[in-house]
This record gives structure tokens, C-alpha cells and sequence, in this order.
């Protein structure tokens, strides 16, 4: 048996391997503190489980157009126009199963032999793996090289050249929880002006976790850019809601009638009763929201106090999101090394900055939504661990 060429060049994602180790290791009966997943340790909303389960009661069990039901698509417009003061017709949103999918489908959009396409390094797996599999060449700009993991909006733009296709953003940023505030987004997006054929995808999946009083700068910001801009958004991250799978995207006009038939190809539709609990999600009460990041302010707090207090760790200031990402060179470990023994001698499950490509080697990635009762016993087998 022969398979394609490009299926071998797909990556992973490596917090699936630590999740399995993880839950094998709690099936023997071991004691393991979960810092390693990409999502909150909340749960969604009330009124939107209700709406669901009614969804499901009235009877929504067929398919569903493709591309999301219309209140879904307009719940979503609306939201935008709210949050943002954007304009966009439901026609150019696309609900979709999980925010994953907007990435698998705008990089196969752009992605082939003989181009480029620039992206985050550390930053989500699946971009490089994506890009990876559809033989364009990957680029990458290396966020560790800059304070607080930032974007820096002139180093991205040098990378462009005549092969670029497509440009990945994501801010606020996993793994690193950094933020890059709007006088430099701004800059990027002025920059971008210069290059019209490039495209970009900009990942807002964490953009309503954002920890500090300030302007989240989402490209919705820039209307000279929608004619080849896609945003990356939806309920994962903001509800609790990851295990539901489902996301929107924002896409250009004139890609609608190929991502309809992407949709078709692929997935079909979006569970039918969950699109209804999503618009009760956009059109309900935000309180869950703000509690969430209350929660996370304090708990992150006390986690980078924490590391700071053990010899060894540097700790960046996380801004938003769930993840801090410390520097743990300074015990002789590297980040690999470091959670191989946090998980099987400390028993706390984290991810190495390696996970999210190359040039993270001694950071780790430390998930702070548990509680403050979890952060705390990690912290002290963590301090023992290291003696
Ligand atoms: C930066 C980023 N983008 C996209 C996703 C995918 O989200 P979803 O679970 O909705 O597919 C994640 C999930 O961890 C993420 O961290």
C-alpha cells in the first residue's frame, strides 16, 4: 500500500501525547495535576447547555446548510458589529466545526509547491504541520527572540517576499500568552498595505481573554484588508466550550463560493442543536466571560509569583489567554527534559516549548485555569522536584 507523499509530512500536536500519558498515568492510580491543555478548567455557560438541549428537544437533527445556519451567521454579525463597530454581511462568516478548521482550510487555500507561507514561532502546532503538508515552503518569524513574545511588526514584514501566499498572525498568542497591543498591529497593517498579494489569516481565538483594560486590535480594525483577510474565531476559548467543537471564520468575498464547497467536501455542517446554543452564547449575558478572567488574573498571579520564587525560572508576565511560558534553563534542564520529570517525578502534566516548533528549547508551556488549590500543590512539587 502506497499513500500520498504529503500525508507523511503532517505534524502533531504533542499536548495530545502528554493527555493520554496524563490520563493513563491517573488510570494506574498516580495523583497528576493537568497543566497541560489548551483550555479553560471552566464550564460553558448555563443558558447556553439549555439552549442546546432545547435545540435538540425541538427536534434540530438534520443537516444543516454548510456554511452555518443563517441566526448563527447573523448572531455572529452582530457580535462583531458590538464588539468591533465592524461591518460584515453573514455571507462572508462561516460557522464552523471548531476554530482548527478555518487554519486547515485557509492554509490548503493558499499552500502548494513553490510558495511561502510565514508564521509564529513557538505558536500553534498545526500551522507548520498544515503548511508542511501542503508543500509550501514554511517561514517562520521567531517570537523568542523578542521581549514578552511580542510581534514585531517590521521583522514580520521583511520576511515577505514575491513567493509569500499567506501571512499566520495570532494574538493574543498561544503559547506564550503574550499580547501585541494596537500601535503595533497597526504598523503590520500598514506595512501589509505594500504587499497585495499576500493573504492573511489572523487567529483571534483568545482575543476576548485579555487581561488588562486595553483595545483588543483584531484585523476586523482594518476594512483596506478584508478583500484577502480571514479571522480565526469562536467558542472554544471564550464559553469553555472546546469539547463542542465549534468555531466561525471571517472570510473574503471572493473565496465564499470555494470554502462552501470546502465545506461540503469535508465536514458537511455543524452539529445542528449546538449552532443554536452558539447563538445563545453571542447574544447572552457576558458575565461568565468577565468571572473567567477574573479567575485567570488571580490564578496566574499566582502562578508566575510562584515561579519566580524557584531557582531557575525566569517567568514572562502573561497578558491574556491561559498559558505562561517560563524559561526553566537556569535549573540544567532543558524544556523537554524539565516536563518529561515534572509529569512522571512531580506528577504535573506541562508542555515543552519545543511542542511549538524549534526555537523554544528551554521554555516550558503551563496551562493556569485550574485552581488556586491545584497551582499551589503544583508549585510545591515542583520547588521539591528540583531540590
Ligand atoms: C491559537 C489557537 N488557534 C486555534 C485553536 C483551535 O481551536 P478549536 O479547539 O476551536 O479548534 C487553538 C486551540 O488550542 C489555538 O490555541
Amino acid at each position: 500500500m502506497k499513500i500520498a507523499k504529503n500525508v507523511t509530512k503532517l505534524g502533531t500536536e504533542l499536548v495530545y501525547d502528554i493527555f493520554a500519558k496524563t490520563k493513563k498515568l491517573q488510570a494506574e492510580g498516580k495523583k497528576i495535576i493537568d497543566l497541560s491543555l489548551g483550555q479553560s478548567a471552566e464550564t460553558p455557560p448555563r443558558h447556553v447547555i439549555e439552549a442546546t438541549i432545547k435545540a435538540l428537544k425541538d427536534g434540530n437533527n438534520g443537516y444543516t446548510v454548510p456554511n452555518g445556519i443563517i441566526e448563527c451567521r447573523e448572531a455572529v454579525s452582530r457580535k462583531i458589529k458590538n464588539l468591533y463597530n465592524a461591518d460584515i454581511s453573514p455571507e462572508r462568516i462561516f460557522i464552523m466545526p471548531g476554530g482548527k478548521p478555518t487554519m486547515h482550510y485557509a492554509i490548503s487555500f493558499f499552500g502548494e509547491d513553490g510558495v511561502e507561507i510565514i508564521y509564529p514561532d513557538p505558536g500553534f502546532p498545526i500551522y507548520e504541520s498544515m503548511i508542511n503538508y501542503t508543500g509550501a515552503k514554511a517561514v517562520s518569524y521567531n517570537l523568542t527572540s523578542n521581549k514578552d513574545f511580542k510581534i514585531d511588526a517590521n521583522k514580520v514584514l521583511s520576511l515577505i517576499n514575491e513567493k509569500t501566499r499567506l501571512l499566520i498572525l495570532n494574538n493574543p498568542h498561544n503559547p506564550t500568552g503574550s499580547f501585541t497591543e494596537k500601535a503595533e498591529i497597526d504598523k503590520l497593517a500598514k506595512g501589509l498595505l505594500n504587499f497585495p498579494n499576500v493573504a492573511v489569516l489572523s487567529d483571534e481565538i483568545y482575543g476576548r481573554l485579555i487581561f488588562e483594560k486595553k483595545e483588543f486590535p483584531t484585523f476586523l480594525n482594518y476594512p483596506d484588508l478584508y478583500d484577502r483577510l480571514i479571522i480565526l474565531d469562536g467558542w472554544s476559548k471564550t464559553y469553555a466550550m472546546t469539547g463542542w467543537r465549534l468555531g466561525w471564520g471571517v472570510w473574503p468575498e471572493k473565496l465564499v463560493d470555494h470554502l462552501f464547497k470546502f465545506c461540503v467536501n469535508n465536514h458537511s455542517c455543524v452539529n445542528a442543536a449546538i449552532q443554536y446554543g452558539a447563538i445563545s452564547a453571542l447574544d447572552g449575558p457576558e458575565d461568565s466571560i468577565h468571572s473567567m478572567v477574573k479567575k485567570f488574573i488571580l490564578r496566574k498571579n499566582l502562578i508566575v509569583d510562584g515561579l519566580k520564587k524557584i531557582k531557575g525560572i525566569v517567568c514572562n508576565e502573561s497578558r491574556a489567554g491561559f498559558f505562561i511560558f517560563p524559561n526553566i534553563k537556569g535549573t540544567g534542564l532543558n524544556g523537554e527534559e524539565f516536563a518529561e520529570r515534572c509529569l512522571n517525578e512531580a506528577g504535573v502534566a506541562l508542555i515543552p516549548g519545543t511542542a511549538f516548533g524549534k526555537f523554544a528549547i528551554d521554555n516550558v508551556r503551563i496551562n493556569f485555569t485550574t485552581s488556586e488549590e491545584n497551582i499551589s500543590n503544583a508549585l510545591e512539587k515542583i520547588n521539591n522536584m528540583l531540590g
